[in-house]
């Protein structure tokens, strides 16, 4: 064992102990809604592929096309010769789609937040952000240097203490996620822009999770709440989860997207998202748009878990969305209940402090519009088992 080795063991060690120790799996994919893991094929409800469009053979066909015509790679940063037509092409087809005058493409959800929030904020301001806001918002506004206030879930009291409260001189940035990642529950956007307005704020809210699943078109959680550009004005969105492919992008005015143009330094210092990831996102966007069936599939899902799981030992958190996180509480019980799943042929996965609050360890159920109603009650039912026996 090395120095090194010694110094880091213990804490894997201690980790081991409380049973947080992370792990990978390798699992390959089998169809939209099964994996096969070393001892099976298994039925998953782990992935953010809600709409089932990771494994579509339009956007496989595309993306061997495009990369058949502009490569896979794009060889250098955007302000550097790597800025496709087909970027170009996507980043206003995003535009059109949020409903804003233009979009910027990053490499990755995380990327954007910590590009789009360091530009927007650093010493002297106030980000002022939800207490279950995803990691990267989190991370983003430490390492932007501005002042950062954290009000409790939801709590639009707390929050506007904190507006009232805060030092006035600086940018003030609300700061929120769309749909909350492990809890499956809508921020309260339409008084969060109220907030926002009566105490000088920009809203910014990351749409990982609602984009292509909630609103008029799959156009996510902010058109849903019927906000538009002047009461969101910074508005980030994944393509990695409903769009089945990978990268995400942050939308708003020109004025805003130039400012990330020349300040967003995930977005100026790094490799420009393969071009043939750009074509296989195009005809996603055209089936998110095109194919509401499968946004009513998800919530008849959403539906038939939500009645079958009724009246269990274990806490169904309130959420219309695909995200259904079964409340466990300790991490040990979340644990030995998703391999009690896992030996039926079922895996959900466990998430554990630190993503979630001490005590609140679950099981967090995704649906996708690839699982079938068979699927659901096959969840269901194995669940109702562990339960009673
Ligand atoms: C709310 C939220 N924002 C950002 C991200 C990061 O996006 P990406 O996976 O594209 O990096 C995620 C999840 O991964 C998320 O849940």
């Amino acid at each position: 064992m090395t120095d090194l080795d010694a110094a880091l063991a213990p804490e894997l060690a201690r980790l081991e102990a409380l049973r947080l120790r992370r792990r990978l799996q390798p699992m390959d994919a089998v169809d939209g809604a099964s994996l096969r893991a070393a001892e099976a094929a298994l039925l998953s409800f782990s992935s953010n592929d809600y709409l089932g469009l990771a494994r579509d053979d339009r956007l496989q066909a595309a993306l061997c096309a495009g990369a058949a015509r502009d490569g896979v790679g794009s060889g250098a940063a955007h302000l550097l010769g790597g800025h496709r037509g087909v970027h170009q092409a996507l980043e206003e087809a995003l535009a059109a789609f949020a409903g804003r005058e233009a979009a910027l493409l990053f490499g990755n959800g995380y990327l954007a937040n910590l590009g789009m929030i360091g530009a927007l904020a650093g010493r002297g301001d106030t980000i002022f952000a939800d207490r279950l806001n995803h990691a990267s918002l989190v991370d983003a506004a430490l390492l932007s240097r501005a002042r950062l206030l954290r009000y409790r879930h939801a709590d639009l009291q707390h929050l506007e203490d904190l507006l009232k409260t805060a030092p006035a001189r600086g940018r003030r940035l609300i700061v929120t996620d769309g749909v909350f990642s492990m809890d499956g529950d809508v921020a309260p956007l339409v008084a969060l822009t109220e907030l926002a307005r009566r105490h000088r704020a920009w809203l910014v809210v990351d749409d990982a999770h609602g984009l292509g699943v909630l609103g008029p078109d799959g156009r996510g959680s902010v058109a849903a709440a019927g906000l538009d550009e002047a009461a969101v004005p910074v508005l980030m969105g994944t393509l990695g989860k409903a769009f089945g492919v990978y990268g995400a992008f942050v939308a708003g005015s020109r004025i805003l997207v130039d400012t990330l143009l020349q300040r967003a330094r995930t977005y100026i210092y790094t490799t420009a998202l393969p071009p043939a990831l750009a074509h296989a996102t195009l005809t996603a966007l055209d089936c998110v748009r095109g194919e509401p069936w499968r946004r009513e599939r998800l919530r008849e899902h959403v539906h038939a878990l939500r009645a079958g799981l009724a009246g269990l030992p274990w806490t169904l958190l309130p959420s219309d969305t695909p995200i259904q996180p079964l409340l466990v509480g300790g991490a040990d019980a979340a644990v030995t209940l998703s391999e009690a799943l896992r030996a039926r042929g079922i895996y959900v996965p466990a998430v554990r402090p630190p993503t979630v609050p001490q005590g609140t360890a679950r099981l967090r159920i995704t649906l996708s519009a690839a699982h079938t109603a068979t699927d659901v009650e096959r969840l269901v039912r194995a669940l109702r088992e562990l339960a009673s026996g």
